[in-house]
Formats: C-alpha cells, structure tokens, sequence
C-alpha cells in the first residue's frame, strides 16, 4: 500500500482522481484547493454544481482551518468522534472556494478514520474534497468492485481495501446556524450527540439551507424499490407473481430466485445494505421488495437510506 500511497499523492497535485476507501464508503477525491481538480470531479460523476462536496482532512486542526468560524459544539463532537464518520457543516473560511461549497456560505468537513484514507490524507498533507465514489443518484460504494463498475477509468486510481467497514455515509451535524442539526443520519447516532453536546438536536427548519443531497429520491437503484412491512411481505411477492428481488430477515421464499437474508443488528445491516442492494438490482426484476426493519431509535440511519431507496 506504501507505493500506492505514494502514487495516489502525485494523482492528487497533479489534479487528477483516486478513489480511497474510509469507514464509512468509498470517496472519490480530488485536491480540494484545485478548482480543474474539483470540476473534474463533478463530470466524473455526473454531479450539479450546486452540490457541495465534503473536504477531507489528516486532523481537526487542519480541517478547522477550512471554517472561519468553530463554535464549542464543533471542538466537543470533533473531540469525541473525529477521526470518524461524522461530518461537520461549519461557515466557510477563505480557503474554501465556491466550488466545494457549491457556491453555499458553509463547508462540510471531515476527518475519516479508515488507515488507509488517513495514511493518504497524511501523505498528500491538504484538504481532499470527497463524494461518495459512485454515480450521481445511486446507492454509494462499498467495495473498489463497486467504484469501478460506476466510474471505470474515470478515476486515475482507485485504492482497494476491501468492504467498508460502517457501509454507509456519515453522520452530518450543521453547526453554521447556533443549534446543532442533524441533516443526514449515519453510524453515529441521534443519542450519542446529543449525549456529546449536552443538549437536544434541533429539527430542520424553513429557514436552513437547502441541502442538495437531502432531497428524497438519492441512494437509488435502478429498479423500483417498496418497503414492506414484515405481515405484508408476503402478499406483496404474491402480487408480484415471483417477478421480485427480495431484501428480508426471514428465510427464502420459494417463489422468489433473488433473496437476500439480511442480519438483524442494524450495524451489521448497514455495512451489507448497499451490496445487497446493487446485486438485486443486478437481477433486473419488476421491483426489489425491502421488509422493514423495526421502529427503533438504534434503525434510524437505515430507515433513512430506505425511504430513500424507494422514494
Ligand atoms: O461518509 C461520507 O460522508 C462519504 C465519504 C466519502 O466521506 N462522503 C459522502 O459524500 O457521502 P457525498 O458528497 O456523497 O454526500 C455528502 C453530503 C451531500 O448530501 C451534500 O449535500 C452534503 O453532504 N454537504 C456537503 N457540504 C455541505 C454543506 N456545506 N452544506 C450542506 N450540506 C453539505
Ligand atoms: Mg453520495
């Protein structure tokens, strides 16, 4: 990996793309500081413009200096769970050009804790502005299979360190706006923020920001997703008359060929969610069924890319 290291650094200054795995999905990064870098990434993966990307960073010393402003609540939650899968929405500094921030006043900002995207972050020693390595609109990457099968050799290079670990995106907390709010669920949850910041997550409200990724439809496969409840699992595979990839914690059933068994811990789910997503839509059925996971705090996160899924 030591050599590999090494290349991805020259990939980056010379303002190319390498695809590196973090705990949480694949990114696809480019020098952050480099606006020809920065729109190549865009095109790569099919983005708009106004979309912002997160930058990448080796420290939360570093990563603080992207951001003109770090409130308390930003140094208490980077303390405890950086390096890791949250990201922070802070209000931008200098060196944070429009085009990261999708030409918003704020900046999303992130130190991971995978060695691999650290060992690189530390050798290339600047901010890495990152998507999710995957086309724009479908589910993220969680093997360099995956990266490859979206963006082939639309990245220079691509570093595989085999299944992500958490599986799915980051936890976003926006903190450009006083309260601390959480714009997208992730392995970090509701309660142990609010336990970190001593006090209640703010709801969304008219006046935020828009939050580009947020929109419904996001994380999608191709084929029409439905969310089942578990008593109607059942004849939802009868109307479908066995024209349906099913995604369940219940054994197979026999009128159904493409059926994934999915853990019952939601960390566990998580990390094989959107493998198992992207090989039934592989089988190209009328719809994949997806049999709900309970109503529980510990789900949230899961419960999100689901509704998005099927959106
Ligand atoms: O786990 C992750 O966060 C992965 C890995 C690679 O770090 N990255 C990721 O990036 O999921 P992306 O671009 O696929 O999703 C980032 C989300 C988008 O919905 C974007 O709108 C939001 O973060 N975001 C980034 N900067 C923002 C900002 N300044 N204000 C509001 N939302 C922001
Ligand atoms: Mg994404």
């Amino acid at each position: 990996m030591r050599d590999e290291i090494r290349r991805a650094v020259e990939v980056l200054r010379a303002g190319g793309l390498v695809a590196f795995p973090t705990e949480t999905v694949y990114g696809l990064g480019a020098d952050a500081s480099n606006r020809a870098a920065v729109a190549r990434l865009y095109a790569a993966k099919g983005r708009p413009a106004a979309h912002p990307v997160i930058v990448h960073c080796a420290s939360a010393e570093a990563a603080f200096a992207w951001a003109r402003e770090v409130p308390p609540a930003a140094r208490r939650l980077a303390a405890r769970f950086w390096p890791g899968p949250l990201t922070l929405i802070l209000r931008r500094s200098e060196r944070a050009g429009d085009f990261v921030t999708g030409g918003a006043d704020t900046v999303g900002l992130r130190v991971p804790s995978h060695p691999v995207a650290r060992e690189l972050l530390e050798a290339f020693g600047a901010g890495v502005a990152a998507p999710s390595a995957n086309l724009y609109g479908r589910v993220s990457a969680t093997t360099a299979a995956h990266v490859r099968e979206d963006l082939a050799e639309r990245a220079d290079l691509v570093l595989d360190a085999g299944p992500s670990p958490i599986g799915i995106e980051s936890t976003i907390v926006d903190l450009s706006r006083g309260r601390a709010v959480l714009l997208r669920p992730g392995a970090i949850t509701r309660v142990q923020l609010e336990e970190a910041l001593g006090e209640r997550l703010a709801e969304r409200d008219e006046a935020a920001p828009p939050h580009p990724g947020g929109q419904a439809r996001h994380y999608a496969p191709r084929t029409p997703v439905q969310r089942v409840a578990p008593h109607e699992l059942d004849s939802a595979i009868a109307a479908l008359a066995g024209d349906a990839a099913v995604l369940a914690f219940s054994r197979p059933d026999e009128r159904v060929e493409y059926w994934i068994r999915m853990p019952r811990d939601p960390e566990r789910y998580a990390q094989r969610l959107y493998a198992a997503l992207r090989e039934l839509d592989e089988a190209g059925c009328a719809r994949i069924l997806v049999e709900l996971p309970p109503e529980a705090p510990e789900w949230e996160a899961v419960h999100d890319r689901l509704r998005r899924a099927a959106a």
